[in-house]
């Protein structure tokens, strides 16, 4: 008997499920090739891997059997630290994502708006619709920048919370700061995401003096590369600080997670490198895709590059796939015509160079 469906709640029942990234080893054995042939370049993770030393870490800690404290006292220290903060003004969670919802569960009422600026990270609208908040899209410009102009001239009247991203997935390119003043001196709260501000050497934290209305989300996915670990944390000022730390799960952070990035930011020059290298084929990556007919790339202040595809930019993306390169294509209006390359190691841009040769030449 299938189960009666008003068990499931309405919202539930007409959300899709946010797209997935299907895992290299399962994309592996559809194709045929073996694990080491895929070259992953579809989720901006750091193509270098965990850092030997936090791998360490994690196999020698104690306390696994223990529950992580609940009010995150030495991850708090640890990141603060980092972030140039006082610890009082972070919150840790599984992920930047977990505190996006987290901070749309604070401050949203059933139907209360959320103003965003697309194309952005896709998983925004997942949580307001989660959260029974209904997402308010403005279009960006042709380059992918928010105008100040048009952004004044938009109704904030039941807005109550803005998504800004900075550089922003998946253009690559930093919130205007005159656009973020704008809506700090607004009654509303602003989420700045900075998931990627190591790659741009360039953030915002400076706001959070004087703007309680800020909260400021970054993560260890990208540069730290400890996506499969499942650590972010939030920034904020220390009334949304005690807000968010009411309503959080107590254990969301894991002990094996706040080794592992312990570990990391006791290496700050082994990250710096990386990104160093990563710019390095961030740069190079403009130069050799613009070479190819059909393919614009466009400016990066991250470890992607959106390309724009005159040809057909699924097929594209299906046959770099066919070929163990996985890149990513959003099958969204707006971005279908477009891929977005994450940054890799040196031997792995190659071989999508070579193989974009094959196929476009
Ligand atoms: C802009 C942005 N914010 C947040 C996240 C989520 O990061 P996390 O892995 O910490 O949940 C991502 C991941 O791709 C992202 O691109």
């Amino acid at each position: 008997m299938s189960l009666p469906q008003n068990l499931f709640s309405a919202m539930s029942k007409t959300m899709a499920p946010y797209s997935p990234i299907e895992p290299p080893d399962q994309i592996a054995k559809r194709l045929g090739i073996s694990e080491d042939q895929i070259v992953k370049l579809d989720a901006n993770e750091n193509p270098y891997g965990t850092l030997p030393e936090a791998q360490a870490a994690v196999a020698k800690a104690q306390y696994g059997h223990i529950y992580p404290d609940p009010a995150q006292a030495q991850l708090k220290e640890a990141i603060a630290r980092y972030a140039g903060v006082e610890p009082a003004q972070v919150i840790a969670g599984a992920g930047a994502d977990e505190l996006i919802d987290l901070v749309c569960r604070l401050v949203l009422e059933p139907g209360d708006q959320v103003l965003g600026f697309s194309p952005s990270f896709g998983y925004y609208g997942h949580v307001v619709a989660l959260n029974r908040g209904v997402m308010i899209n403005q279009a960006r410009e042709l380059d992918f920048s928010i105008d100040l102009k048009k952004a004044k001239a938009i109704d904030l009247k039941g807005v109550k919370l803005v998504l800004l991203c900075s550089p922003n997935n998946p253009t690559g390119n930093l919130v205007e700061e005159a656009v973020l003043d704008y809506f700090l001196s607004q009654d509303l709260i602003v989420m700045l995401d900075e998931a990627y501000q190591e790659f741009s050497q360039h953030n915002f934290v400076h706001k959070l003096a004087g703007h309680k209305n800020l909260v400021i989300l970054r993560t260890f996915s990208k540069c730290f590369a400890l996506a499969g670990y499942r650590v972010g944390y939030g920034l904020m000022g220390e009334e949304l600080a005690q807000g968010l730390m009411r309503i959080k799960p107590p254990y969301s952070v894991s002990v094996p997670a706040e080794v592992a990035l312990k570990a990391c930011l006791a290496e700050p020059e082994h990250f710096k490198n990386q990104v160093a290298k990563l710019k390095t084929e961030r740069a190079r990556a403009l130069q050799e895709l613009a070479k190819f007919p059909g393919l614009t790339p466009y400016p990066s202040q991250s470890n992607f590059v959106l390309v724009k595809v005159a040809q057909n930019a699924a097929k594209l993306k299906a046959d770099l796939e066919a070929r163990g390169i996985l890149v990513r294509y959003f099958n969204t209006p707006e971005l279908n015509g477009y891929i977005r390359i994450s940054m890799g190691r040196p031997e792995q841009m190659d071989r999508l160079y070579q193989t974009l040769h094959l196929l476009l030449a």
